[in-house]
């Protein structure tokens, strides 16, 4: 089968740029992304998308009406698609059964049943979404207990490895694409097909293909290595603050021997995004299922010094700040769990407002990107606006940092936006209340010239 038509369940952070830069690249293929959200798919086929993400609207122009079409019809979607990728959220389940560490299928299921009712044809069946080792048995299960006469599946694994804020350079220029299915003559056939999509772009030699298994783990694996340098590299920051190191040259140092490599060793607040804790979790639910609990214990290490750096790092401005935030004015800058996205998933600025405005403190927020609609569920755990108007009494929102700064007895920076290294600090300085305290949670800023100018920095992994 050539893969004329592609149908993507799931318009959200994967789906939408992923189908993007297919259609884009592959002008020879229609694709349509579905959702079950028609706010959702409204966005998609409007002039702001519903998320931000740096290039994604010029590809969106390019394409969208040629081969790329945004649509709530996924009967159609799924009716007339040769290939069709489910890339539905997999949260942790938050009820029942592993709750708080397993992943609840229910989307993916949900996205299978429907494949399943509405099929008319032979599909190749590709899971995007990051999910648990042997999900795939799921959908085979519920596939092929449902099939019909002259409708077959093959059900590939084809995890997404990119990150947000850089997600289409990510898809443009892939380190690697992971391809994993069944290892009968079907199978083998349909990651050839599926090889073929990407091969309009990417060379060859970066597509790698394994057993379907292989590819599940391989996911989770990779999250998990790449959040376990961020607490290696945060567990250090304790360790520099008492001692006099610092942490950007021990970095440098670890990160010279080709070894180890320079990537992701940048110490920070903590880690957030929707998925490093959440597949973090899953692994180790999986394990705990094994019965391998020191290998359950050995991930959780990771998340849980991940929860003790942003604990440190709030408890070190509270005690800064003479042990008190009581009505005091604290501009939180930046919001989004990192820079160029107006994702706020995990945040760990969620941790820091939230203890702060617990111990009394009133916040003045400002980051470029996100919108005060989502600051307020973040904080609230609701969109519905009237729950917002009581938090409303301790939580500005601001347009523009300086706003946010004005009368503020200290700056919190959460994220690291490139645009906070351009403000004008003696401006700043002005207009605060003195002392006037700065604490940098991701070391970006000049933090001699701060001193200089008379503030009380603070950041980490360096004694100042
Ligand atoms: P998201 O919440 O932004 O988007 C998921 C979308 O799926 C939602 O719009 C939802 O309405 C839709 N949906 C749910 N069930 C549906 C159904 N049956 N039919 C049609 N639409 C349905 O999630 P996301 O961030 O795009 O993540 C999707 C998956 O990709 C997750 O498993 C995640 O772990 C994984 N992933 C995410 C990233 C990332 O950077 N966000 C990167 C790699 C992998
Ligand atoms: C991460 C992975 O990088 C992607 O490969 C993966 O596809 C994706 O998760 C996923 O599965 O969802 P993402 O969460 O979008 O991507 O962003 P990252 O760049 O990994 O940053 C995650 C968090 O770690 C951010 O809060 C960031 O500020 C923090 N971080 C990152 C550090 O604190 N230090 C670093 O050196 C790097």
């Amino acid at each position: 089968m050539v893969i004329e038509k592609i149908c993507c369940l799931g318009a959200g952070y994967v789906g939408g740029p992923t189908c993007s830069v297919i259609a884009l690249k592959c002008p020879d293929i229609t694709v349509t992304v579905c959702d079950k959200s028609e706010d959702r798919i409204k966005q998609w086929n409007s002039d702001k998308l519903p998320i931000y993400e740096p290039g994604l609207d010029d590809v969106v122009k390019t394409c969208r009406g040629r081969n790329l079409f945004f649509s709530t019809d996924i009967a159609k979607g799924i009716q007339e698609a040769d290939l069709i990728f489910i890339s539905v959220n997999t949260p942790t389940k938050i009820v029942g059964n592993g709750k708080g560490r397993a992943a609840d299928l229910k989307y993916v299921e949900s996205a299978a049943r429907m494949i399943a009712d509405l099929a008319t044809s032979n599909k190749i069946v590709v899971e995007k979404s990051t999910v648990p080792v042997k999900a795939a048995e799921i959908i085979m299960k519920i596939l092929r207990a449902n099939t019909k006469p002259g409708v077959d599946y093959q059900i590939l694994s084809n995890p997404e490895f990119l990150a947000e804020g850089t997600a289409i350079v990510d898809l443009i220029e892939a380190d690697r694409v992971l391809i994993g299915g069944e290892e009968t003559p079907e199978g083998q056939k349909a990651i050839q097909e599926l090889c073929w999509v990407y091969e309009h772009w990417i060379p060859a030699k970066n597509i790698l293909t394994t057993n379907t298994w292989s590819s599940e783990l391989s996911k989770l694996a990779a999250n998990a290595f790449l959040a376990q340098r961020i607490s290696s590299i945060n567990s250090l920051t304790a360790v520099c603050e008492a001692t006099g190191a610092d942490v950007a040259e021990v970095a440098k140092a670890v990160g010279r021997d080709s070894r180890i490599g320079p990537k992701f060793l940048e110490a920070s607040i903590g880690f957030g995004g929707s998925c490093f804790q959440k597949d973090i979790l899953n692994l180790i639910y999986l394990s705990e299922c094994l019965h391998l609990p020191e290998v359950a214990a050995y991930w959780q290490q990771v998340l849980s010094l991940n929860e003790f750096q942003k604990t440190r790092f709030t408890r070190k401005v509270i005690e800064s700040l003479f042990n008190t935030v009581t009505d005091k004015n604290i501009a939180i800058l930046g919001f989004s769990f990192k820079k160029n996205t107006g994702d706020t998933r995990e945040s760990p600025a969620i941790h820091v407002s939230k203890t702060l405005l617990d111990e009394g403190a009133k916040l003045h927020i400002y980051d470029p990107k996100v919108e005060p609609e989502q600051i307020y569920y973040e904080l609230t755990g609701t969109y519905v606006k009237t729950e917002h108007e009581n938090i409303k009494k301790c939580v500005e929102i601001h347009d523009t940092a300086y706003s946010a700064v004005t009368g503020a007895h200290a700056i919190v920076l959460c994220t690291e936006w490139d645009e906070f290294k351009e403000l004008n600090f003696n401006k700043i300085y002005e207009v605060m209340m003195k002392p006037a305290y700065l604490f940098d949670g991701r070391k970006i800023l000049d933090h001699e010239a701060l001193q200089r100018i008379g503030f009380h920095v603070q950041t980490i992994g360096k004694r100042l």
